[in-house]
């Protein structure tokens, strides 16, 4: 499958199934006057955390903090207006593809959305009554958990399925999938083979 059309299904199912709708966003654009605010706390908070934490800043070590915390403020500042712009999802796919160049695991990205989750929920309290609250950031919730998804299967996507653009059958890659993780599933299990 192209990678398009794998950008394409993956979209189309996690929004399908964790019911993002152009609602959510609406509930962004009417507050961002408030919450455009919080986006350098937020994206200091982000870098402290990978900065003080070793594995991660070791991964961080060949990157300018400045730089990072600018591309991730330009980032949230286009989630929260609500209206991010044709690209948002596609370059969501792609920062996947830049996460396996810079050697960013996927559950350290993982770890990030929920903390970005937690701060940005936490100021809404702090913020809004509680019903506007919760509203908020029930839909700042659903739209980064389809980033977190987005980002982890072009991660995905650029390892496993690149293999197949670059010419290894796919029946072969299937079958040997296939064998390997058997395999692993047996031994993580107290079974005889070794993954
Ligand atoms: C909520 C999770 C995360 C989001 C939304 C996110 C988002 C982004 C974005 C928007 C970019 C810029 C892509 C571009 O240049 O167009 C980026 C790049 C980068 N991210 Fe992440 N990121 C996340 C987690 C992480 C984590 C946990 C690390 C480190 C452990 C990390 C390390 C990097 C690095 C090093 C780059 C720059 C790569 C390069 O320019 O070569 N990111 N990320």
């Amino acid at each position: 499958m192209s990678m398009k059309a794998d950008f394409s299904e993956t979209f189309e199912g996690v929004t399908k199934l964790n019911e993002l709708t152009e609602q959510d966003w609406q509930v962004l654009k009417e507050v961002v006057a408030t919450t455009k605010d919080w986006g350098p706390a937020i994206a200091k908070r982000f870098y402290d955390q990978l900065y003080t934490y070793e594995p991660t800043a070791e991964i961080l070590q060949a990157h300018e903090r400045e730089t990072r915390e600018k591309s991730l403020l330009d980032w949230y500042e286009k989630l929260v207006s609500g209206e991010p712009g044709d690209s948002f999802w596609l370059d969501a796919w792609i920062v996947g593809l830049i996460h396996i160049r810079a050697g960013v695991p996927n559950f350290y990205m993982l770890g990030m959305v929920t903390s970005v989750k937690d701060a940005f929920a936490a100021k809404c309290r702090e913020t809004f009554e509680p019903d506007l609250a919760l509203r908020v950031s029930t839909s700042f919730s659903r739209i980064m958990d389809t980033v977190g998804a987005i980002i982890a299967e072009g991660y995905t996507s650029g390892i496993v399925g690149g293999m197949e653009r670059v010419g290894l059958s796919a029946p072969l890659m299937d079958r040997m999938r296939g064998v390997i993780v058997t395999r692993a599933i047996n031994s993580l299990r107290g079974g005889d083979s070794d993954p």
